[in-house]
């Protein structure tokens, strides 16, 4: 069985996130989005929150499980038993980060190897910090986050 594990921040999950998902779960056997406890970033929703609404996001795809972990994603990764991790890529502004974060990942350990996917160009130019200026803003953000996520946002936020 091919596990892969998605992991990121999704503050908020976005349409581009699920386009990545969708694209994953058609690949592997099991994809697990993970939502990082502890990334760098400041964020705007709750861990709880987070998981919260990608699990009401995700009920279409009965391959995908929702979890949050604490430390390195690669230590998560093997105790789930999971032999790649997916990134997005969206642009070439994403590529060095993302190369800089596999590399780092896979000098950790080797066995798990990391997979890019891209989403439809769409969703290319959709950020969760984008997303984020639009609500505080009073802006429509339906286009690009699930239904659930939307009316989430605007009545809690
Ligand atoms: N659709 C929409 N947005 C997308 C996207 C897509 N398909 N792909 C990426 N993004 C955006 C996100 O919205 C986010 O936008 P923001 O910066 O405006 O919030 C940005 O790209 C990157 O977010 P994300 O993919 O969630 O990654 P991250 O940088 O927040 O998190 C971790 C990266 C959590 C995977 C990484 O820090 C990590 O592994 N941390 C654990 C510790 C560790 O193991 N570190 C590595 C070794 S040192």
């Amino acid at each position: 069985m091919k596990i892969a594990i998605y992991p990121g921040s999704f503050d908020p999950i976005t349409k581009g996130h699920l386009d990545i998902l969708k694209n994953a779960s058609e690949i592997f056997d099991k994809v697990i989005i993970a939502v990082a406890r502890n990334g760098e970033k400041k964020c705007f929703l709750t861990v709880e929150e987070r998981v919260k609404l990608i699990k009401e996001s995700v009920t279409d795809f009965d391959n995908v499980e929702v979890d949050s972990f604490e430390g390195l994603t690669i230590e998560y990764a093997k105790k789930q038993g999971a032999e790649v991790l997916i990134r997005g890529l969206r642009a070439v502004s994403d590529f060095e980060y993302e190369m800089q974060l596999s590399q780092t990942n896979s000098a950790l350990c080797s066995d798990i190897k990391t997979v890019f996917l891209t989403t439809k160009p769409k969703y290319n130019f959709i950020s969760s910090s984008t997303i984020k200026e639009i609500l505080n803003n009073g802006g429509d953000i339906s286009k690009f986050v699930p239904d659930c996520v939307h009316e989430y946002l605007v009545k809690n936020r």
